[in-house]
């Protein structure tokens, strides 16, 4: 029982399957870089306080930084044996001993591996965060190009999965432009939750030890220490924020890729995937299927799986620290790696798929999509428009049955369908009711009009362009 940091008041070890059970290294090794950050506060405080002395804490500053450069370069050669300790706390602590001798042991003075751990995992999710901020950015700023070179592109628009009315592939980017722009701004709320210290917490009494709790805050660069030592060690509340953020995000994401999955198929045909980001089929020689869209619409399930597996995790746990908190680690791990590399591939998927505008074009001008426009246009000319919405299915009746749409009909189709409301030209009601005329009518603010979305577009631009 010596070899573990508690087995003092141990007779006999742990058994084998036990220790493996309990050990958290092969994951919490990700901790690694932020465990040493900690620590490294942690000492220069204990320094400052006289509760060590100036040559102790310079010999384990220096023996930490030593621990970290080892570690990396195990890591980075494969050496590294994940069934060295029981978790990254205990593993730097063994290594700074074997490394500088018993003042090694110094380093955890008025610590604990529950205050410890927190300040590691809010260390890594600010760095994590950030760096998926900066990849939504990015991400933004791919979909708005591609909206601005598709101001013009019209395209059916959807409800019900009917074509509905008709607007553009810019204005439909654009509604995923700012839901990712929403889950921008839901991350950077997040981390000021994240960014608070609870180093100096404690087991979950805090210390005996005159810690300057603030000190240590702001050398980790925490905008402040939290308010209860309880709280401090029991709160996993920013993981499940964090995850909730990112679910939101994959969510989009998984929407969009519904949406791209579809347009990908033969029975739309709107747009044409790269081969760099589709695969084949083993089978079936001419298959070209849209992988990366899939993964990423069945990967929001993990996602989610990790908020919800964390939230009945923590639902019934009294305060303060259990050890069930040590289920906090692998989902948030493998969520922010699947949010960081769909963030990267995406905007690649996005920027190489052709857009078969023609296709798109063909597809808004049947199906009666300005159906509603001749009823505004009724009703813009003093007919009522619950009744105009009458006239128009009734006219949308006369035309399918004589295998048209609206824009083909001729004057005398006009005058038997509204001779009895208004005396109509033909022509004037064709140019009225063709695709671009009827995007471009509906320029009512964060409409599909092209004028509109060039403004928005514009204003977007300058809003990237300062982040
Ligand atoms: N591996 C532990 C975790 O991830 C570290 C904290 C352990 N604390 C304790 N009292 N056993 O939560």
């Amino acid at each position: 029982a010596k070899s573990k940091l508690w087995g003092g008041r141990f007779e006999a070890n742990t058994s084998k399957l036990m220790d493996q059970f309990n050990a958290s290294l092969p994951f919490d090794i990700n901790l690694m870089q932020y465990d040493i950050e900690g620590s490294l506060a942690h000492v220069k405080m204990l320094g400052r306080q006289d509760i060590l002395t100036a040559a102790e804490v310079k010999k384990i500053i220096e023996g930490l930084k030593s621990v970290k450069k080892d570690l990396e370069a195990e890591l980075e050669t494969d050496s590294f044996d994940f069934n060295e300790a029981e978790d990254i706390h205990s593993l730097v602590e063994a290594r700074l001993t074997a490394k500088i001798g018993a003042v090694g042991g110094k380093l955890h003075t008025g610590r604990s591996r529950n205050d410890q751990v927190a300040v590691d995992l809010r260390l890594y999710l600010r760095d994590q965060t950030e760096q998926i901020m900066e990849l939504i950015l990015s991400f933004m700023q791919v979909i708005l190009d591609l909206a601005e070179e598709h101001i013009e592109t019209v395209m059916p628009g959807y409800t019900h999965l009917q074509r509905a009315q008709a607007l553009t592939f810019g204005h439909h980017l654009l509604a995923y432009y700012f839901k990712l722009k929403r889950d921008h701004e839901r991350f950077a709320d997040a981390l000021k939750r994240i960014n608070v210290s609870p180093l100096g917490s404690g087991a979950l009494a805090g210390s005996s030890f005159a810690l300057d709790r603030d000190f240590t805050a702001k050398e980790l660069g925490f905008s402040r220490a939290c308010e209860n030592s309880m709280d401090g060690v029991s709160d996993r509340d920013f993981v499940l924020e964090f995850l909730a953020v990112a679910s939101n995000l994959m969510l989009h994401l998984s929407r969009l890729s519904e949406e791209i999955i579809l347009w990908n198929s033969k029975e739309y045909s709107f747009i044409e995937l790269a081969d760099q980001y589709t695969t084949g089929s083993s089978i079936m020689p001419q298959k070209k299927n849209p992988d990366l869209a899939e993964l990423v619409r069945g990967k929001t399930g993990r996602v989610i799986g990790s908020l919800n597996q964390l939230m009945i995790t923590i639902k019934g746990l009294p305060l303060a620290y259990n050890k069930d908190l040590q289920e906090d680690k692998e989902g948030l791990f493998d969520s922010v790696k699947t949010v960081k590399v769909i963030l990267e591939l995406y905007p690649e998927m996005l920027k190489t798929m052709k857009v078969k505008k023609a296709k798109m074009k063909e597809a808004a001008s049947s199906g009666f999509l300005n159906a509603t426009e001749l009823a505004d246009y009724l009703a813009a000319n003093n007919i009522p428009f619950r009744q105009a919405h009458q006239i128009v299915g009734e006219a949308v009746l006369f035309a399918s049955k004589k295998e048209k749409e609206l824009d083909q009909l001729q004057q005398s189709d006009w005058d038997q369908i509204l001779g009895e409301y208004l005396d109509v030209e033909a022509e004037e009601l064709k140019a009225k009711l063709s695709v671009e005329a009827a995007v471009n009518s509906h320029s009512t603010k964060g409409g599909p009009a092209f004028k509109e979305s060039k403004n928005i577009i514009e204003k977007e631009k300058e809003f990237l362009a300062v982040q």
